[in-house]
């Protein structure tokens, strides 16, 4: 069946779409991809998502209308994948829809007696099943969350799919605005996988570039600022202190963690300390590179040091990253999820392809022993398509 996965990750850079055909087999199901595009946001648009995912000047009646603006768009994204395959929406089977993520909270506090996760994905599945007449289906993270889970990652599951090995050990890096690793032992199948956000991937960079560019520029594309610092040791240790580091899996995080606080701070300890703009973004990209390492190092078997390390999500285009990455983990064999067999940006949209057809199948899609849910559940919400009969 052909199956379409949308996502929109934490940068708000576009919407991923991949349009795959999916066939059931009796262990694991078969992938293929058909097509895939990015449809980027305007700079505009992205500003007031990101305004919006801001603790400090969201607003509530703004989120509710980007919900619809993000779901309207959302099915053109779907349109159109389908158009550039030269097939039609009547031959899809399915949607699966991320949406935007505009707040992420899995710590649990307890309030008024009950222990309390939230998360919060917005882009209207009614308004992209109503557009596409196809039955979508989103909001993946909270039934995970419910069950007690971190409601992250959901995406482990395909990267052993795509990438697993029969012998060699392996590490699948998305450095997308936050960074996760999944951990894919050889020869194990979908047995001994972990999987956990590492913090930030290339969310402080576009944060601190957009800020030292009062908005002109979005990220250090291709590190070309990086490439003219420094890193500074000292501000690496400030920040290598981040709380998140210390905690072991499961765990996941967001902007919340690594926004605009720890953009402030590092923003005056910068002026305060003359530390140069060139300094500080090769700092914060050291950063990302430092996290990955201690965390493969600290919590992954022994081994996985000289894993073969595949790279995918934007930040795998950002050359200095990549370069500080194999100086980290000397041992690990890099190469991009393309070189392993899969375009690296089409994999975060197709794992919410892959995570429709398994909740249309009644089948769990998360992994407990990652997110830490209590047990494997069918994940998200379903919005009726036009051929959908009622249950049968
Ligand atoms: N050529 C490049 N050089 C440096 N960074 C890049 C480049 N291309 C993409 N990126 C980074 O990748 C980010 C988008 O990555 P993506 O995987 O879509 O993340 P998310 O899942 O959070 O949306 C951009 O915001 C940018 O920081
Ligand atoms: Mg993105």
């Amino acid at each position: 069946m052909n199956v379409i996965g949308l996502m929109s990750g934490t940068s708000a850079d576009g919407i991923d779409a991949a349009l795959l055909e999916i066939t059931p087999k009796k262990a694991l199901p078969e992938i293929r991809l058909i097509q895939f595009l990015v449809r980027p946001f305007s700079a505009q648009l992205r500003e007031r998502i990101l305004r919006a995912a801001d603790a400090a000047s969201g607003a509530t009646s703004e989120i509710c209308r980007l919900n619809a603006l993000l779901g309207e768009l959302f099915a053109k994204t779907a349109a159109l994948v389908t158009r550039r395959a030269g097939i039609s929406l009547r031959d899809v089977a399915l949607i699966g829809s991320h949406g935007q993520t505009i707040a992420h909270f899995p710590d649990a506090p307890v309030e008024h007696g009950v222990s309390v996760r939230s998360t919060l994905q917005i882009g209207e599945p009614s308004v992209i099943a109503e557009r596409t007449g196809v039955t979508t289906v989103a909001d993946f993270r909270p039934r995970d969350m419910a069950a007690g889970g971190e409601g992250a990652p959901l995406t482990p599951y395909l990267h052993a799919l795509l990438f697993r090995h029969a012998r060699r050990d392996r590490i699948v890096l998305n450095l997308g605005g936050i960074a996760n690793l999944t951990f894919l032992p050889g020869g194990r199948g979908l047995r001994g996988l972990l999987a956990f956000d590492t913090g930030p991937g290339n969310v402080l960079i576009d944060g601190l570039v957009a800020r030292l560019s009062s908005g002109q520029m979005y990220a250090d594309l291709d590190g070309r600022i990086a490439r003219a610092g420094q890193v500074n040791r000292q501000l690496l240790r400030f920040l290598m202190a981040h709380p998140y580091l210390k905690r072991r899996p499961p765990k996941s995080t967001g902007r919340e963690a690594f926004g605009p606080l720890v953009i402030d701070a590092l923003l005056h300890r910068a002026a305060t300390r003359g530390i140069t703009k060139e300094d500080l973004v090769a700092t914060v990209t050291a950063f990302t590179a430092e996290s990955v390492a201690l965390h493969v190092t600290r919590d992954l078997p022994a081994a996985a040091v000289s894993a073969e390390l595949i790279t995918c999500g934007g930040g795998a285009n950002n050359p200095m990253l990549i370069t500080q990455l194999q100086e980290a983990l000397p041992e690990c064999r890099l190469l991009t999820a393309s070189e392993a067999g899969f375009p690296g940006r089409a994999i975060e949209a197709s794992a919410f392809a892959l995570l429709a057809y398994l909740t249309a199948y009644g089948l769990p899609g998360n992994l407990p022993a990652i997110t830490g849910a209590s047990h494997p559940a069918i994940l998200g919400k379903i919005v009726p398509g036009r051929a959908f009969r009622g249950l049968q």
